[in-house]
């Protein structure tokens, strides 16, 4: 079903995910995501209100919309950091409604935020550490006996510097994280994600505010997700990066899930060009967004 390859130029895309025809909801092969009448309102706002989504294992899949369609608040459903009013989902089967943010990670589900969580006061090697699996469910037994937890914590450190020399972070182990850039940042959150030999790896605008020469690199970073077997699911506004790494897209507007497809088909299909023109009129499909502060005191 997935042909990887770690070419540098052109990745090698995934192919044949879904069944039938590429309408929203369309099912795929081999899912390792399902979601069902997945709803959340705030108020009388709509945010979010999917009837049914399949993500596709194995492969890149970008899920793209104007500002506001719903991207953010669906993240945080299915990892279970808020609670819809409706709805059930399940991950490589499991159900996964009512669960947990930390237990969703443990089963293999990760995400990353829009804006980071890296804990400024703690050093780099610190951050790493707490993405690490163990920490939340440490027995009892294990800390009974020190030689036990110190053989852990050695297993522990020892991945964690692994990681952050393959994303070159390993000479700002000991910076504390608020030091870092925002593109450091960015990379140290994802870096921590893997920290827990996740198998979904969901990051929500990870290239946002990034400057060019690190973007480069956070994309080899996710490409390499999927050459080492890891299903990934993304937000992304630049419509160049989607093309060049999507394998599937997922587009959402006004909390549904309007169109579904290859990079090349979705961004064709009229109903993706209306939906962002309709909300985002200064903004062209192709455009870098996602880079904008807002000014303080504006919504
Ligand atoms: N905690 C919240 N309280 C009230 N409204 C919210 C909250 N979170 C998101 N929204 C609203 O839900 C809609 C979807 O937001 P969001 O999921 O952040 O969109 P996206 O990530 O696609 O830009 C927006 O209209 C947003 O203002
Ligand atoms: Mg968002």
């Amino acid at each position: 079903m997935s042909s990887n390859s770690s070419e540098k130029k052109s990745p090698v895309k995934s192919t044949g995910l879904h069944i039938g025809e590429a309408l929203p909801g369309v099912k795929k092969v081999d899912p390792i995501l399902i979601a069902d009448h997945v709803s959340r309102t705030f108020g009388g706002l709509t945010a979010v209100d999917v009837e049914h989504v399949e993500i596709p294992r194995g492969a890149i899949t970008a899920l793209i919309g104007p500002n506001g369609a719903g991207k953010t608040t669906l993240f945080n459903l299915l990892t279970g950091f808020d609670k819809p009013d409706t709805g059930s989902w399940s991950f490589s089967g499991s159900n996964l409604a009512g669960v947990p943010a930390h237990k969703v990670a443990k089963m293999g589900q990760v995400r990353t935020f829009q804006l980071t969580k890296a804990l400024g006061l703690l050093t780099v090697l610190e951050n790493m550490k707490l993405g690490a699996k163990d920490q939340s469910g440490e027995s009892l037994f294990t800390s009974l006996f020190p030689f036990l937890w110190k053989k852990q914590e050695a297993a522990i450190e020892e991945r964690a510097l692994g990681i952050l020399e393959r994303f070159k972070l390993v000479k700002l182990k000991d910076d504390f994280a608020a030091s870092l850039s925002g593109g450091q940042r960015k990379l140290l959150e994802m870096a921590r994600a893997l920290m827990s030999e996740p198998t979904l790896v969901m990051l929500d605008e990870p290239m946002a505010g990034v400057n060019p020469a690190l973007t480069e690199s956070l994309l080899e970073h996710i490409l390499n997700l999927k050459t080492e077997g890891m299903t990934v699911l993304f937000v992304e506004h630049d419509m160049h990066m989607v093309r060049h790494i999507a394998d599937w897209v997922i587009v959402m507007a006004e909390g549904k899930i309007i169109a579904e497809g290859s990079p090349d088909e979705v961004m064709r299909n009229d109903a993706v060009i209306d939906a962002y023109l309709g909300s985002h009129q200064d903004v062209d499909l192709g455009v870098v967004t996602g880079r904008i502060t807002i000014p303080k005191g504006k919504k």
